[in-house]
């Protein structure tokens, strides 16, 4: 017992780390930052908002919560050498690696942000990373397109910000579109956090050999871009055209993946630690309609993904193994309606969960005996054997 939560001994046993930033229960479907619901984050609060407390470990006084835009808004502009850096990928290139490797880069650039150990230097590199990794997604993107890259206003927040300098062109002013905006930040605060998962707990294992906060989070980026993991929200959207192409009911579909026709998974559905509904599918369900309606979103691809959950929550063989949609099943389709590509879906993921890995990485170089440190192996292998003597 934690005081706040009570843990059964074989759990303790199987956990990597205790950590005091995310709350998950997967059986009840709980999800809370910092003991705040995110059902009451998602309703009240904002992205920056959220940030702050999962890093910092309290909700901000509106003092507080101006000092830390203002300090963010102040550490946009990227360094040129780092801007000319872009110059080096393919057109083509999928962002994540771009955003991987800049990310990894900025360690190169700012040596007073490297010391682990140096509270001012953490301060620099959290702040240099919420302001500069959505400025390196966005220009990721406009690579891709092949569009010139513009510069940060100081005058918007993080999320206009990163909306004006991926939509945005030199040639004529930016509409920001309210509904957009809010769509998103509410999007980036479901993504900002979420215990032990793949890219976090990655983040810690390299932070755990004291590696900086930059080369911790790059690290992060590349276990994010797995498609069993962040990679899934582009995951559901080609699964999702592949059944309107096929022009068969979502029932033929769901067959094969019963059948476990060549790995054919239904993506968005099923989680480690959840065995009942995603909190924050719930909550992104609910917006998706709304949003959709506003931005004019693709309704064929929601109507099949509608009817994808239905059949899949009333059939025996997603009952039995406890699959529900999660977050990633109804993000997409909304990314989409925004106008993102697919290929940016999982970029807008890992600037949602840069909080978290931020705050699990500051709390892991606090607290060493939070350090996921060296998993150790059952070995499996050939018992001790001579070299031949020949
Ligand atoms: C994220 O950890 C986190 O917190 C992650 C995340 C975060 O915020 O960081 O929540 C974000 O990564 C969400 C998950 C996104 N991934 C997907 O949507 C990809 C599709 N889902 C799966 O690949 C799978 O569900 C996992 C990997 C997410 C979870 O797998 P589990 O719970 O460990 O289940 P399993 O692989 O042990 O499978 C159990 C059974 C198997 O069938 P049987 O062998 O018993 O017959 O369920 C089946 C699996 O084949 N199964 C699925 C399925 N997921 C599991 N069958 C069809 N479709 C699926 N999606």
């Amino acid at each position: 017992t934690t005081g706040a939560v009570t843990y059964d001994p074989g759990f303790v046993n199987t956990a990597a780390t205790s950590s005091a930033i995310t709350y998950i229960d997967g059986d009840e479907g709980i999800l809370r930052y910092r003991g705040y619901p995110i059902e009451e984050l998602a309703e009240h609060s904002s992205f920056l908002e959220v940030s702050f407390l999962l890093i910092y470990g309290n909700l901000p006084t509106p003092a507080e919560l101006d000092k830390f835009d203002q300090r963010i808004r102040r550490h946009t502009m990227l360094h040129e050498d780092l801007k000319g850096f872009f110059g080096g990928f393919p057109r083509d290139a999928h962002p994540m690696p771009v955003l991987s490797s800049a990310v990894s880069a900025l360690s190169t650039f700012y040596q007073d942000s490297l010391d682990p150990f140096d509270d001012e230097q953490v301060e620099m590199a959290t702040i240099r990373l919420m302001a500069k990794m959505p400025v390196i997604a966005a220009y990721a993107h406009k690579k891709s397109i092949g569009q010139p890259m513009l510069y940060p206003d100081n005058s918007m927040g993080l999320v206009e910000n990163f909306l004006r300098l991926s939509f945005g062109l030199p040639a004529e002013p930016y509409e920001m579109d309210p509904v957009v905006v809010k769509a998103l930040d509410l999007l980036l605060i479901l993504h900002a956090d979420h215990e032990q998962n793949c890219s976090t707990s990655t983040v810690r294992l390299v932070g755990s050999a004291n590696a900086n906060m930059f080369a911790s989070v790059s690290a992060g980026i590349n276990a994010l871009f797995g498609p069993l993991h962040g990679g899934a929200n582009e995951a559901v959207l080609n699964m999702l055209r592949e059944i309107q192409a096929s022009g068969e009911p979502v029932e033929k579909f769901v067959e094969r993946v019963k059948n476990k026709e060549a790995g054919v998974k239904l993506m968005g559905f099923g989680h480690r630690v959840y065995k009942n509904y995603d909190p924050r599918a719930k909550i992104v369900k609910a917006t998706a309609h709304e949003i959709l309606e506003k931005l004019g979103g693709n309704d064929e691809l929601l109507a099949i993904a509608m009817r994808l959950e239905e059949v899949a929550l009333t059939d025996e063989y997603f009952i039995s193994r406890k699959l529900y949609p999660n977050v990633d099943f109804y993000t997409g389709l909304i990314y989409k309606a925004m106008g993102f590509p697919e290929k940016m879906f999982t970029v807008l993921f890992a600037i949602g969960r840069l909080p978290g890995w931020i705050a699990q990485w500051r709390e892991m170089m606090k607290d060493p005996a939070t350090k996921i440190g060296r998993p150790r192996q059952l070995y499996t292998g050939e018992p001790e054997r001579m070299y031949p003597s020949r």
